[in-house]
């Protein structure tokens, strides 16, 4: 009998955009490097120049650009460019990791269910900025993060994955985002692995994972004690 040698699996060929600090970034690259992760970060593209997270692709020997959008008479000018870019890269599927500009539908549709974003709430609660003080204030006893496909209009789109953070008496905007942080860099490297390997897919307005993987227990906050 002839032992057959193990295929290298095709890794999709992913680009991360950022506008700042990039630790979302810096958790999908640490999954990617993982022989059999089904994606590869080709590319990381900011739109901001000098932002931190461009410095931290660097280091760890990652192609880095920067599109900035200032440098672009339009958004349709800046986004051809973007697309340009994407494209001279043979980009499969693109990541928005704290990437701080919205894309219009011209530039969404063409990369349609092609495109994931990560937002620090349990989407549709709190779209658009200071979710954490806008949780608190609310009063309500969990957020959390998601990662979705994105469509034209903010923080919309089919949903992936999301994690439920607890909020506590005592939690500041702060102290809530960093548990929250921890939680997104669970949840983004499992996204782009379901999306990847083919497992997530979008039917309509949700997206169906293919796996029989056992479901997610109930939480509760506060707890419910045993009598
Ligand atoms: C994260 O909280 C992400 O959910 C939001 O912007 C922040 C980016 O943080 N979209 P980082 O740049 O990945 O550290």
């Amino acid at each position: 009998m002839t032992e057959q040698t193990p295929q290298p699996i095709k890794k999709k060929r992913v680009a991360i955009l950022i506008s700042g600090r990039g630790s979302n970034m810096s958790s999908l690259l640490q999954a990617s490097l993982a022989p059999d992760y089904p994606a590869e970060i080709a590319v990381v593209i900011s739109n901001i120049e000098g932002a931190p997270g461009l410095d931290t692709a660097q280091q760890a020997g990652l192609k880095t650009l920067c599109v900035a959008h200032e440098d672009y008479e339009s958004r349709e000018a800046f986004e051809d460019a973007l697309d340009e870019a994407l494209r001279g890269h043979d980009i499969e599927l693109i990541c928005l990791a704290g990437f701080m500009r919205l894309l219009q539908a011209r530039f969404v549709h063409k990369w349609k269910d092609r495109i994931l974003n990560i937002h620090p709430s349990l989407l549709p609660a709190f779209k658009g900025l200071h979710t954490h003080d806008r949780a608190i204030e609310a009063g309500v006893r969990f957020t959390g993060c998601t990662v979705h496909f994105v469509r034209p209009e903010m923080d919309d789109g089919p949903i992936i994955i999301q994690a439920a953070v607890p909020i506590l008496d005592d939690d500041s905007p702060e102290t809530l985002a960093a548990r929250v942080l921890a939680q997104e860099h669970i949840i983004y490297p499992e996204a782009l692995k379901l999306v990847a390997s083919g497992l997530a897919k979008v039917h309509d307005r949700h997206v169906k994972i293919g796996d029989a993987s056992d479901p997610a227990p109930p939480i509760v906050n506060p707890p419910v004690k045993a009598p």
